[in-house]
């Protein structure tokens, strides 16, 4: 059966935790998947579809999701492929779609990826390193923001497109 990866890139665990939750409704759905943080991920041979999520900081990507797309751009141009990026915090949170960065927009556009999602993020005031962090984990921002429910309603259509594309 052909397998479906789920890469991730994060600092502090909230967009590995989303990678996980896509990787159980995809096999919720039937489809073989494993989940694996990006750097660890040398290539895509073995993979059907892939899914690939960052979080953001400064706007930017994660190096090792930028490295993975970097790296693997004719694999990745020859499978689905599905973005998604975790962040924004806050009341509107989940509202907010934020636009790829510049880098990983042209990446994008090289493997034909499908539309990219934006997920709410988590600042954990606990775990917050270093004055940047501490600041931005304050007020109305700080607390998990990841919808669940919509987090598991985009992975089960991304299941579905899987399955209707690849031979399983
Ligand atoms: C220093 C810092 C900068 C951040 N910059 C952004 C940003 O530019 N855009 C955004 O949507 N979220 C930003 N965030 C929020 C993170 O993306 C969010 O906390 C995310 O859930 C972190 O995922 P992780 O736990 O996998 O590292 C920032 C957070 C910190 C601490």
């Amino acid at each position: 059966m052909t397998a479906v990866l789920v890469a991730y890139a994060g600092k502090h665990g909230g967009t590995r935790e989303i990678a996980e939750v896509i990787g159980d409704e995809l096999r919720a759905s039937g489809l073989t998947v494993e989940v694996r943080a990006a750097a660890e991920v040398d290539d895509v041979d073995g993979y059907g579809a892939v899914v690939l999520g960052s979080a953001l900081y400064y706007s930017r990507w994660r190096p090792e999701a930028v490295r993975l797309l970097e790296r693997n751009t004719d694999a990745l141009r020859a499978r689905p492929v599905w973005l998604f990026h975790s962040g924004p915090c806050g009341p509107d949170a989940n509202l907010t779609r934020v636009s790829l960065p510049a880098r990983v927009t042209l990446l994008a556009a090289a493997i034909d990826a499908e539309r990219t999602e934006t997920f709410g993020g988590r600042l954990d005031p606990a775990t917050a390193r270093g004055v940047a962090e501490k600041l931005m984990a304050t007020g109305r921002r700080a607390g998990d923001f990841r919808d669940w429910d919509r987090i598991r309603a985009w992975a089960r259509d991304v299941g579905r497109r899987v399955r209707s594309r690849v031979p399983i």
